[in-house]
C-alpha cells in the first residue's frame, strides 16, 4: 500500500476533518483544476500563470511542511507522543485475532469497532495487514480525530482510507455520531468516470461505507450509514473507566451488542488494578526523546473514582504537563462481567497478566511496561501490586 495519491496525477492536498460543504467545494475545484487542458494560446498564457501561481503555491506549502516538521521535532504533537509511549496496536490486533479465533471461530474476523478511539492507531493498524478489512472508530474528541485523518489515515494509501469510517460521538448514543469526512474520501467520489478514462492511473477503490440514499455526506450519521455488521468491538487503554453509572456501562453494552454480526462476534476492553492503582502513585518511563510520566491521583473507595494525568517532559526541557486527563471510575473485574451479562452478552472471559511490582520500578530507571509478559486467561487470580486484564464478552 503506497501513500495515498502518490501515484495519482492529481495533486491531492494533506487530508483533514471537516465538515460542512465549503471545503469540499474548493477541494473539487482543486482536483478539477489539475485536469484541464488549455487549448489556445491565451489559455496558454493563463496556463503559464496557473503555473507560477502553482509554483509558488508549492513552494509555500513545502515551507510551511518543512516549519511544521521543526516545530513537530522541538514540541511534538502530544498525540504522537501519546501513541508513541502508550499504545502497542500490533500486540492488541495478535491478541484480538487469538480471542476471535478461539471463542467463536469458522472465519477470520474482518470488521472492527473501535470505540473511544481517539486517534484510532488501532483502526489504522487493522486495516495495513489484510485489504479485505474494514474499522469503525468513535470518539468524543474531534481534535483528536482530526489528527488521526491527518497523521495516520495519510499512511494507510487511499484503499486503506476507502476502508476506515470515523465517527464523532458519544458511545452511549452512537447512531447520533456523526461522519468525519476525510479528504481521501472526498477524493474518490469527486472523481468522474470521465477522470478515470484520461488518467486511468487513477483508480478509485470502492468506498465500504454506504450512505442511505436520502442522505448527503453532509449530515451522514451512524444511523444513515450502513457498515458491514463487526466481528469484533473493542475499548481500549481503559476508556470503558470514563463511564462512571452501572446504567451507562450496561447502555453501552447492548449498543456493542447490537453492533456485533449475528453469525457471533467479540467484545474486549482492558482495565488495570493491584493495589498500587487505589492509592496516589506516580510513574515514569524513559524513551530516546522524551519521559513519559504517569500520575494518579488519590483513590475515592466510595465511588472508586481517581484522576489520571499523563505529562511529556521533552529533551529541551520543556514540559508538556496534563497532556491528557482522565476522571475514571475503576471498576472491578465483576462488575464488568455482571454488566455485560446483564447487556446479553453469553460468555464473559479474563485474560490476566501480572505487572512489574511500582515499588520496585520507582526506584529503578524507570516504569517498564511488562510488555513481554503474557496474558493468560484466569478463573481466579490471587491480587497483585499491579494488574492488567483483557475481558472478553462473546456473542454466537
Ligand atoms: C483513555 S483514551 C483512549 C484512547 C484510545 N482508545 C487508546 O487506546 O489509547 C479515552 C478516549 O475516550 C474518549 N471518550 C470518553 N468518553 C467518551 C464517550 N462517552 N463516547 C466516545 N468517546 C469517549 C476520549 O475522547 C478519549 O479519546
Amino acid at each position: 500500500m503506497g501513500k495515498p495519491g502518490k501515484k495519482q496525477t492529481h495533486r491531492r492536498p494533506k487530508p483533514r476533518a471537516f465538515y460542512g460543504g465549503s471545503d469540499e467545494d474548493e477541494y473539487q475545484q482543486q482536483a478539477t483544476s489539475e485536469i484541464t487542458i488549455p487549448s489556445s494560446d491565451e489559455e496558454k498564457e493563463s496556463e503559464k500563470l496557473n503555473d507560477d501561481d502553482q509554483e509558488q503555491e508549492q513552494e509555500q506549502e513545502q515551507e510551511q511542511e518543512q516549519e511544521q516538521e521543526e516545530q513537530s521535532i522541538l514540541c511534538p504533537s502530544k498525540f504522537l507522543l501519546y501513541q508513541q509511549s502508550v499504545q502497542s496496536p500490533k500486540g492488541d490486533i495478535s491478541y484480538l485475532q487469538k480471542f476471535f479465533l478461539m471463542f467463536v471461530g469458522g472465519r477470520s474476523p474482518l470488521h472492527l469497532q473501535e470505540d473511544f478511539c481517539g486517534t484510532a492507531l488501532l483502526c489504522t493498524e487493522w486495516l495495513r495487514s489484510d485489504t479485505r478489512r474494514t474499522a469503525v472508530g468513535v470518539d468524543l474528541d474531534l481534535e483528536a480525530l482530526a489528527w488521526c485523518l491527518e497523521n495516520n489515515v495519510d499512511k494507510i494509501g487511499v484503499d486503506g482510507c476507502s476502508r476506515m469510517s470515523l465517527f464523532h460521538g458519544n458511545v452511549l448514543q452512537p447512531l447520533n455520531a456523526k461522519l468525519v469526512k476525510n479528504k481521501p474520501l472526498d477524493l474518490i467520489t469527486n472523481i468522474t468516470l470521465d477522470d478515470c478514462e484520461e488518467h486511468p492511473e487513477t483508480v478509485a477503490p470502492e468506498s465500504t461505507l454506504l450512505l442511505d440514499p436520502n442522505s448527503s455526506m453532509d449530515d451522514a450519521t451512524k444511523r444513515n450509514c450502513s457498515l458491514p455488521a463487526r466481528d469484533i468491538v473493542c475499548a481500549f487503554n481503559y476508556s470503558c473507566c470514563c463511564l462512571h453509572r452501572r446504567a451507562d456501562l450496561i447502555l453501552y453494552f447492548r449498543h456493542v451488542l447490537d453492533t456485533l454480526s449475528q453469525r457471533g462476534g467479540i467484545f474486549v476492553m482492558d482495565i488495570y488494578g493491584g493495589t498500587s492503582s487505589e492509592r496516589k502513585l506516580r510513574l515514569q518511563r524513559r524513551f530516546p526523546n522524551f519521559t513519559y510520566v504517569w500520575e494518579q491521583a488519590e483513590f475515592d473507595i466510595i465511588h472508586r473514582t481517581t484522576r489520571i494525568s499523563l505529562h511529556f517532559h521533552l529533551q529541551n526541557r520543556k514540559k508538556l504537563r496534563h497532556a491528557f486527563s482522565y476522571n475514571w471510575r475503576l471498576w472491578s473485574l465483576p462488575e464488568i462481567k455482571d454488566c455485560l451479562e446483564e447487556a446479553g452478552f453469553q460468555s464473559v472471559h479474563f485474560w490476566i497478566r501480572p505487572m512489574p511490582d511500582t515499588g520496585e520500578m520507582r526506584t529503578s530507571e524507570g516504569f517498564y511496561a511488562g510488555r513481554d509478559i503474557k496474558y493468560e486467561e484466569m478463573s481466579t487470580f490471587q491480587q497483585d501490586d499491579a494488574w492488567n486484564a483483557y475481558i472478553i464478552g462473546v456473542v454466537k
